[in-house]
C-alpha cells in the first residue's frame, strides 16, 4: 500500500523547519515589543460559529468548510481562519472583564483548513500567524496594528511590500453603497460572469474583486465606497490616513478592495509582495476592523481589529526575495574519535558538552576518521575536538577552531568540570582572535 498525504497538504521536512522556526522566533520578538500575548484555541469549533461569524455568503463558508458530524451528532468544522475562534474564546472566557486590560492584544499561530482548489500558495491545510485587538475604537489601534504587520515583515527581511488600505465604513455606509452598487451593476447584468450574477443581490461588494476580466472591465467605473462613508466613518478613515502619514508608513488606497470575509467594518488592508518572479497570488497578509463581530457571537458590544498572514506564502516571498535565513542553532563542537578504544570516551565528552549547553555531535555510524572530519565540515562545526588513542592515554583532547584552523590541546578532565563553558568560550576566542 502506498500512502500519500491528502491533496492540498504538505509535509514540512527537517531541512525546511529551520525557516519556520526563524519566522516564529522573529515574530515573537516583534510581538513582544508590541505587547501582544499568545492565545491558543481548538483546531475545530462548532460549524455555526463560522457560518455566523465569517458569513454564510462567503466562499469560505459556502464552499470551503471541512465540516462533519461527530459521534455525538454535533456539526463540527475544522477552523478555516482564526478570528471567529478567538472572538468565541473572548466571549466565552469573558476576556472583556477589567482584569484582562484594554485593549486586549492577542496573537495566534497554527494550521487552518479550507477546501480550496490547491495551487501554488493556496492549500487545504495552511498556517496563519494572526493578531486580534479587542476593545479599542481609536483609529490609533488601526495604525498600530498595521504598523505591527509591516514591522513583522521588515524583521523577516522583506523589502518589496505594498500596503493597500480601504474603508468599508459602518453598517449605514454599506447599506447606502450596496444600493448604489446594485443600481450601477444591474444594467450590466447580462455581461457579468455567472458568479457575479449570483452575488449581485447576495453580496454585491464581492463583485468588485472578481477575477473575471469582463467583470473587472465593468467595475472600473463603479461608484467608490469612499464617497458613501458616513461622517463618523469618514472621520475615522481620515484620522487613520493622517497618522500613517505622520508615522511615515507608506500605503496606497484602493477603493475597490473588499475582503472575502463578511465581518469587516471601516479600515481594511492587505499587504502584497512585489518580489519579481512571484506568481499571481501576491497577498501575504490581510485584515481590518470588525466592530460588530463580538456582539454577533454573543458578547458585549466590542470593537475589534486584526490581521493574519499565511506562513507558506510568507516563506515563498522570502525565497522570491532571496533572503538568507540565519542558522539559529549552529553546531559548536563535533567530536572525532580515532581508534575504536576512544568511542566510549567521545560519547562521554559529547554528553558532558551538551549538559553545559554546548551543542555537540559525534559519529554514531562507526565511520573512519576521514569521514568523520568530512561530516564535521558538512555540519559547519565551529570546533572539532579530536580524541586519538595517545590523547586518551595522556588525558587530553585536541581542540581546533574551524574558522582559523588553529588548534590547541586541553585536558579531558576540564570538560567534566562545571564551568567548562567559560573555558570553551575563552579557548575559542584565543584561537579565532585574528578573525575579528
Ligand atoms: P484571509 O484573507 O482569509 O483573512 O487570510 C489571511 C492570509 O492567510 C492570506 O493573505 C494568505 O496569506 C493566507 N491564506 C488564506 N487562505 C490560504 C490558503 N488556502 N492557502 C495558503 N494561505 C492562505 C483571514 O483569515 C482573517 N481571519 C484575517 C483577520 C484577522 N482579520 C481580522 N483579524
Amino acid at each position: 500500500m502506498n500512502y500519500k498525504r491528502p491533496k492540498g497538504t504538505a509535509d514540512i521536512l527537517p531541512n525546511e523547519t529551520k525557516k519556520w522556526q526563524f519566522v516564529e522566533k522573529t515574530a515573537k520578538k516583534v510581538l513582544d515589543a508590541y505587547r501582544f500575548n499568545e492565545i491558543r484555541t481548538p483546531l475545530f469549533e462548532s460549524f455555526d460559529l463560522f457560518s455566523r461569524g465569517v458569513g454564510e455568503t462567503s466562499d469560505i463558508v459556502s464552499k470551503e468548510m471541512y465540516d462533519f458530524y461527530d459521534k455525538g451528532k454535533r456539526h463540527i468544522a475544522l477552523r478555516p481562519e482564526g478570528t471567529a475562534s478567538i472572538v468565541r474564546a473572548y466571549v466565552e472566557n469573558k476576556l472583556y472583564g477589567p482584569e484582562h486590560g484594554k485593549p486586549l492584544k492577542v496573537y495566534y499561530n497554527g494550521p487552518m483548513f479550507r477546501y480550496e482548489r490547491p495551487q501554488s500558495g493556496r492549500m487545504r491545510q495552511f498556517h496563519q500567524l494572526g493578531v486580534e485587538v479587542f476593545g479599542s475604537r481609536n483609529p490609533e489601534t488601526d495604525v498600530e496594528t498595521m504598523a505591527l504587520a509591516m514591522d513583522l515583515f521588515r524583521a523577516f527581511g522583506l523589502k518589496q511590500l505594498t500596503l493597500v488600505v480601504n474603508s468599508l465604513g459602518d453598517v449605514e455606509t454599506r447599506k447606502a453603497y450596496r444600493e448604489a452598487l446594485i443600481a450601477f451593476l444591474e444594467p450590466h447584468f447580462e455581461n457579468l460572469s455567472k458568479d457575479s450574477q449570483e452575488r449581485l443581490h447576495k453580496n454585491p461588494l464581492r463583485v468588485l474583486d472578481s477575477k473575471d476580466k469582463k467583470d473587472q472591465e465593468i467595475v472600473k467605473d463603479a461608484p467608490s465606497i469612499l464617497d458613501y462613508l458616513t461622517e463618523e466613518s469618514a472621520s475615522h478613515f481620515e484620522k487613520v490616513k493622517a497618522m500613517m502619514d505622520d508615522l511615515e508608513i507608506p500605503y496606497t488606497i484602493d477603493h475597490r478592495m473588499v475582503r472575502g470575509l463578511d465581518y469587516y467594518t471601516d479600515t481594511i488592508f492587505e499587504i502584497m509582495s512585489d518580489a519579481p518572479g512571484f506568481g499571481a497570488l501576491t497577498t501575504i497578509c490581510a485584515g481590518g476592523r470588525y466592530n460588530g463581530l463580538v456582539e454577533e457571537v454573543g458578547g458585549p458590544e466590542t470593537p475589534g481589529f486584526g490581521f493574519a498572514f499565511g506562513l507558506e506564502r510568507l516563506l515563498m516571498t522570502l525565497d522570491a526575495e532571496n533572503i538568507e535565513i540565519p542558522d539559529e542553532s549552529p553546531l559548536d563542537v563535533y567530536v572525532v574519535g580515532i581508534g575504536s578504544s576512544t568511542s566510549a570516551e567521545t560519547f562521554k565528552v559529547v554528553q558532558a558538552l551538551r549538559q553545559q549547553g554546548i551543542t555537540a555531535e559525534k559519529d554514531f555510524m562507526n565511520r573512519k576518521p576521514k569521514a568523520q572530519f568530512k561530516t564535521a565540515d558538512k555540519l559547519k562545526a565551529r570546533v572539532v575536538m579530536t580524541l586519538g588513542e595517545d590523547e586518551l592515554k595522556e588525558g587530553t583532547i585536541s581542540f581546533k577552531a574551524m574558522a582559523t584552523g588553529k588548534q590547541t590541546k586541553i585536558n579531558l578532565a576540564d570538560i567534566y568540570t562545571d564551568n567548562f563553558k567559560n573555558q570553551f568560550v575563552q579557548e575559542l576566542a584565543v584561537l579565532t582572535a585574528d578573525e575579528k
